[in-house]
Order: structure tokens, then C-alpha cells, then sequence
């Protein structure tokens, strides 16, 4: 029901299987239907963790570069047609924050049934959208036929209860079905059974109404503080989706600084520069912000924006010859 209301995504309890997160439901999945070798499309830049799995698994990360319409799906195509999935974070992209534009979630739906691929759907924080309304997910175009959705309450309750689902077509149910079995047979049943209260009493929908106006505005602060404190060498778009924003210095600046600045600083989060594989990398943090205070995060803006400025001067000083 919750899918249905909140994701256009019809689909029967049979076809949801609870994991303990993201990265074990891909894991599941990807041994149901790939062998090792296999080649999946990935977004670049994208997340890292994500790679990290298919790499593990012996699966081949096939670099797509992305724009502002998400990924480029004619860019896949020639560099590895016969890719045999692809995962994507289309709602809210990881880490950039576009959301795929419709035609290239309709090009994208395309080749995955030319090429019989499937497409992993990361809808990982699609519950906190603050602006406009979301475009229906990729898995409730494609009525769950090519698509795999999946889901966390990693953000919409916390990291360290571990749940995570998918939503899996039909026809994949019983691989998928035993390739669980062999791995842990089946979820803790005590904490997803306080999810389940949480769901029917409506516990969840009132949480959820109650963090998102809590989140919206620990992003405008944390954006506002660091374009300001940084005097302008740090450029923050305001994402209206989700629980992390992007930080950028301009193109030219050397990645160096921002490693030095979130060091000095302290700074928990991404660089930029980590998420990318191919690609030339941008400058800049990807930096989560819910969970903490507005004071507390006023404080951690300003002291990146001040070692932001101080690595960017450090940098730019004439070398002196002796
Ligand atoms: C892109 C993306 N997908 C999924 C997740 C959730 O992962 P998990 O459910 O494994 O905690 C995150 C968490 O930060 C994320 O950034």
C-alpha cells in the first residue's frame, strides 16, 4: 500500500523480500540473475558503495556518464550494449541530485527489453522530496517486468536498524526465493515486525510528515551557511529531494584542496571526487544532513567553508624559488 501511495508501484506482498539493507538486496538479486563477469551499467559519478558490491561479486561496473537528464543512456549503449543490467538512482541521482527526465527513463525501459537486461532502481530517499511532485518510478512505468525496486528505511527511520527491501517482477521470485535461502535464509523477525506496527498505525506517515520539515530546513541552513561563510568559492544548489546536498568549488580548482579543507575541517561524507570512476572529476563534498542539530551543523558549515578558503589560498600562492 505504501508503494502504491507513495510510487505509482503496484504490486503483490509476495513479490517484496526484506534484506538488511540496499547493498544485500543487490547482492541477493544480482546472484539470481548474473553470472560472474556479467557487465552493469552504473552512473558516474554514482555510489561508490554500490560498485564497491558488484566488484565484489566479480560483476564488471561499466562507467555511464550522467547530465542533468540522468544517465546518458545512449553513452551505455556503445559502451556496452550487451550489459546485462544497469543500476540507477533516477528519482534523486546519487550523489549530483538530478532526477532522470522521462525520456530517458522511456530510453532506458527500451533497452533493457531489446537487450533482456534488467534495471536495479535505487529509490533510496524518494520519502523526502521537499519541492514539486516526484515522477512516477521507473518500476511503475515498466509494472515491474524489467525493474527491481529498491527501498531502505535506512533514511526514513536510521542506518542501524538494517532493513531494506526490493520489489522484484514475477518471474524472478523463485531464483531470487533461492539464492536467499542460501545465503541467510530469511530476515530478524523482531524488528521488522515493529516496522510492520510502525507501517499499519500510521506511526511512520506522522514521523515522516514530522523529519521532513526538520530536514528541509537543516538543508537550507547548511546550503546558506557554506555559499556564505565560504564567500562564494563553494557554489551549494539547493536539492529538493533527499538528505545530502552537493558542495562544488569552481571546475578548476585542484581536487587536493578539497581533501585537505574536509580533513582540516573534520568533515564526515563523501568527496565529490569519489564518486566518479571515469569521468573527470568535479571538486567539492557530498555532505548528509540530517540527524544533526541547526547549531551543530551552523558550526561544522562554517569551520569546512573557513579550512575551504584557507586550502584554496594555500593553493593558489606563487611557489618561491630559492
Ligand atoms: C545511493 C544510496 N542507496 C542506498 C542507500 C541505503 O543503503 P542501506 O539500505 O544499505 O543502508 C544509501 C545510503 O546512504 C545511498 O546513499
Amino acid at each position: 500500500d505504501h508503494l502504491l501511495s507513495a510510487r505509482g508501484l503496484r504490486c503483490d506482498p509476495d513479490q517484496i523480500m526484506l534484506t538488511s539493507g540496499t547493498l544485500h538486496a543487490l547482492r541477493i538479486v544480482l546472484s539470481a540473475i548474473l553470472r560472474a563477469g556479467d557487465q552493469v551499467w552504473c552512473e558516474d559519478p554514482g555510489y561508490p558503495a554500490a560498485r564497491k558490491t558488484f566488484a565484489h561479486c566479480g560483476y564488471r561496473a561499466v562507467p555511464v556518464p550522467v547530465d542533468e537528464h540522468g544517465m546518458r543512456i545512449a553513452k551505455g549503449r556503445i559502451a556496452a550494449p550487451s550489459a546485462r543490467a544497469a543500476y540507477v538512482t533516477p528519482s534523486h541521482q546519487f550523489p549530483l541530485g538530478v532526477q532522470m527526465s522521462m525520456p530517458r527513463r522511456l530510453e532506458l525501459l527500451d533497452w533493457a527489453k531489446r537487450a533482456g537486461a534488467f534495471i536495479l532502481e535505487d529509490d533510496y530517499d524518494s520519502e523526502f522530496r521537499y519541492d514539486g511532485a516526484p515522477l512516477m518510478s521507473l518500476a511503475g512505468i515498466d509494472r515491474l517486468q524489467r525493474v527491481i525496486y529498491l527501498g531502505t528505511f535506512a533514511k526514513t527511520l536510521f542506518p542501524g536498524l538494517r532493513i531494506g527491501y526490493c520489489a522484484l517482477p514475477e518471474r524472478l521470485i523463485a531464483d531470487v526465493t533461492a539464492a536467499r535461502a542460501a545465503l541467510d535464509r530469511f530476515p530478524g523477525t523482531l524488528m521488522e515486525g515493529a516496522v510492520a506496527d510502525m507501517l499499519n498505525s500510521g506511526a511512520f506517515a506522522a514521523n515522516l510528515k514530522r523529519v521532513r520539515k526538520l530536514y528541509r530546513e537543516a538543508r537550507d541552513v547548511l546550503a546558506e551557511t557554506l555559499e556564505a561563510a565560504s564567500d562564494g568559492a563553494l557554489s551549494v544548489p539547493v536539492p529538493s529531494q533527499g538528505l545530502h546536498l552537493v558542495a562544488r568549488f569552481d571546475p578548476s580548482v585542484d581536487l587536493t584542496v578539497a581533501a585537505q579543507a574536509k580533513q582540516a575541517g573534520g568533515a564526515e561524507g563523501w568527496l565529490l571526487a569519489d564518486t566518479y570512476s571515469r569521468t573527470r572529476p568535479l571538486p567539492g563534498f557530498v555532505l548528509g544532513f540530517s540527524g544533526h542539530a541547526v547549531p551543530q551543523l551552523v558550526a561544522s558549515a562554517e569551520r569546512l567553508a573557513r579550512e575551504s578558503r584557507s586550502a584554496l589560498r594555500a593553493k593558489s600562492k606563487p611557489v618561491r624559488r630559492a
